[in-house]
């Protein structure tokens, strides 16, 4: 980051035509910034389309505007998926994919080791992808219907590279292994696109609501079952990554031993990812040690020694006793 500001790409930027949220400076010579855009519409944000003609390809947002940068982007996820957001599915990718850069950025904020592990995850998941390509239906259909969400893409990326990370503290290292995780966490919540999309955006959830939520780990067993070529460990994922220890999960109500273990794990990603992150029905996002303290009280929930391994992940060993 240049004292204080960081770059954007003029293109993205020229993505939105609503008036934005945080100031846009263009960088006049070395270390001079000039705000080209004031927030909130002062004025007409076609201002900056011009700078994209004149093949200035990136422009700045100051630090002190990064949330309202990140909170804005949530937003046009959000839109996006009520259908109301006017970008393509191509666009949206990018916007998701700047999101999750914002989301990783505060969560591995000076924990240097946690950044290269993010980094060595996401190898891992491209990799995993490259192998599905022979069985390229499958990875098509899937993924086709995780893109129509873009919430529940980005939760179910994030969800799959904290889920790699962990099972790297824990040592899984064999090929086949951390295939499966990435695979299993990325399409975990893959059942969500059978259930009505309306139930996902309330606060509150009646009786039968959360119901037919409690039923997307098996809708996403079926939706995999017509795919061949997926690991049998993505489809272990799937089913059990709501299941908990203390045996109050969901759908078999499995406990302790029973569970597969790397379901533990995209079960404790899964967790994490949702309190860090925004969801359509919470506007809070929480930091990431309000995060772990909350998953650590919820005893029984979480498989404990995975848990310890994770926040040793997050926050390094300086947590570990904390
Ligand atoms: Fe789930
Ligand atoms: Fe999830």
């Amino acid at each position: 980051m240049k004292s204080g500001y960081f770059p954007v790409t003029t293109k993205f930027i020229c993505y939105f035509k609503t008036a934005l949220p945080f100031d846009v400076y263009l960088e006049r010579f070395e270390g001079k910034f000039i705000k080209i855009y004031h927030k909130n519409g002062e004025h007409d944000p076609s201002q900056i389309y011009r700078f994209e003609n004149k093949n200035i390809s990136t422009l700045y947002i100051s630090a002190e505007d990064k949330n309202a940068y990140g909170q804005f982007l949530s937003r046009t996820i959000d839109m996006f998926n009520h259908g109301a957001s006017v970008l393509d599915k191509e666009k949206m990718i990018d916007v998701i994919q700047t999101s999750l850069e914002l989301t990783f950025e505060r969560i591995t904020e000076q924990n240097d080791e946690l950044d290269s592990n993010i980094q060595w995850a996401s190898q891992q998941i491209q990799s995993s992808l490259r192998l599905m390509e022979d069985d390229l239906t499958s990875a098509i259909e899937i993924f086709k219907a995780l893109s129509e969400d873009a919430q529940l893409l980005k939760h179910s990326y994030l969800v799959s590279l904290f889920s790699l990370a962990l099972a790297k503290k824990l040592n899984f290292s064999n090929e086949r292994n951390l295939m499966g995780i990435g695979l299993g966490a990325l399409f975990h919540d893959i059942g969500h696109t059978r259930i009505n999309a309306e139930i996902f955006k309330k606060v509150h959830l009646n009786p039968k609501e959360w119901e037919e939520v409690k039923d997307h780990p098996q809708l996403g067993l079926r939706i995999i079952d017509h795919s061949k070529g997926i690991p049998s460990d993505v489809r272990s994922i799937i089913l059990q990554h709501h299941e908990q220890p203390n045996g109050r999960g969901y759908p078999n109500r499995l406990s302790g031993n029973k569970i597969f273990p790397p379901a533990k794990i995209v079960c404790i990603a899964d967790g994490f990812c949702s309190l860090v992150s925004k969801a359509s029905y919470r506007e809070t996002i929480f930091s990431t040690d309000q995060a772990i303290s909350m998953m650590r009280e919820d005893i029984g929930h979480y498989d404990a020694e995975f848990l310890d391994a994770f926040v040793q992940v997050i926050a390094g060993d300086k947590k570990k006793c904390a």
